[in-house]
């Protein structure tokens, strides 16, 4: 098995969370860093919960770095009312006693590829700021990573690839999408999980894996339980958005794709943070293509890595 080294780019989040869980518990990724980015809640309590996160892990031994405080161009808007006020749902962690690492964001993504190169893999599970800054500051670096992992997007390639924040956009990409637009035409070969997976109603947690888990019981399944227990009931069930991207990576043979050109709409009256999807397929020339779009998912093996790696651990 060739182990994987991956940065963490994240905005935790519920579902980032889960996200972790998953990373942190399989053993084909080795984390090499965790950097946050502001999105579903700010830079300061999306940071604080990420050192909480490694704290419940034990995993004080990754770096955590600080990233942007708000989208390149565009103001602030959380998603407190989803993720509730912290972040983390009802789960309720120590305050955190691990220090940040002195670096930000963009100088650990710059260090770690110039270190790791065509080992290195970001998977970014928030706003792309983060990365995008990374990019701006260093033209070479798509070229020296082997590659990206986003939850992020709409395409419209499925029945559920429509928006989430408005009738079309995903929030990630919604929410700074002069970044996403840097980040998709960067040339960083990119792989994403998007709403038109991750919202399918087959792949969801659904009301009884849920009910599977509180019935574990044990100190992981409870920290999952209390961050997801009001979205469930709200929701009847949980959109496992970002543990998505990482699932792709413990093993992409679980997942189809689709070879997409993908441009983002960064300036429409109704359309911001549209993720545009090139249909007319005598336009589509191969090296235009800049993006795997998941279009399908084994949904037995999905869930069963989720009760394996998220709930179990
Ligand atoms: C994405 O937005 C956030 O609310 C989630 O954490 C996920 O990354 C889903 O649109
Ligand atoms: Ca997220």
């Amino acid at each position: 098995m060739t182990l994987k080294h991956i940065i963490l780019d994240t905005d935790p989040g519920v579902d980032d969370a889960l996200a972790f869980l998953l990373a942190f518990g399989s053993p084909e990724l080795t984390v090499e860093a965790v950097t946050t980015v502001a999105g579903n809640v700010s830079q300061e309590k999306g940071h604080r919960n990420a050192k909480q996160l490694l704290e419940f892990l034990e995993r004080t031994d990754v770096p955590v770095c600080k990233g942007a405080v708000r989208p390149l161009m565009r103001e602030l808007r959380h998603a407190e009312g989803v993720h509730g006020e912290t972040g983390l749902g009802g789960a309720i962690l120590p305050e955190p006693e691990m220090k940040s690492d002195d670096r930000s964001a963009v100088q650990m993504i710059h260090q770690k590829a110039d270190e790791l190169g065509k080992e290195l893999i970001l998977v970014a599970v928030g706003p792309l700021t983060n990365v995008a800054a990374a990019v701006v500051g260093d033209p070479e670096l798509p070229s020296k990573l082997n590659g990206l992992v986003i939850m992020g997007g709409a395409y419209n390639l499925t029945p559920y690839g429509h928006g989430n924040v408005s009738a079309v956009a995903e929030f990630n990409v919604w929410h700074d999408p002069d970044a996403a637009k840097i980040v998709f035409n960067s040339g960083i070969p990119m792989v994403c999980a998007g709403l038109d997976t991750t919202t399918h109603p087959d792949y969801r947690m659904g009301v009884e894996m849920f009910k599977e888990i509180e019935a574990l019981d044990t100190r992981r399944s409870r920290l999952v339980v209390d961050l997801c227990r009001s979205i469930v009931e709200r929701l009847k069930g949980f959109n496992l958005h970002d543990p998505m991207a990482v699932a792709y990576l413990v093993d992409p043979t679980m997942f189809k794709t689709q070879r997409c050109r993908v441009d983002v709409e960064t300036r429409g009256e109704l359309t911001r943070g549209m993720t545009v999807v090139e249909r007319r397929h005598h336009r589509v020339v191969e090296e235009e293509v800049n993006a795997e779009v998941i279009v399908e998912v084994d949904a037995e093996r999905f869930h069963r890595l989720i009760m394996d790696r998220v709930a179990r651990g």
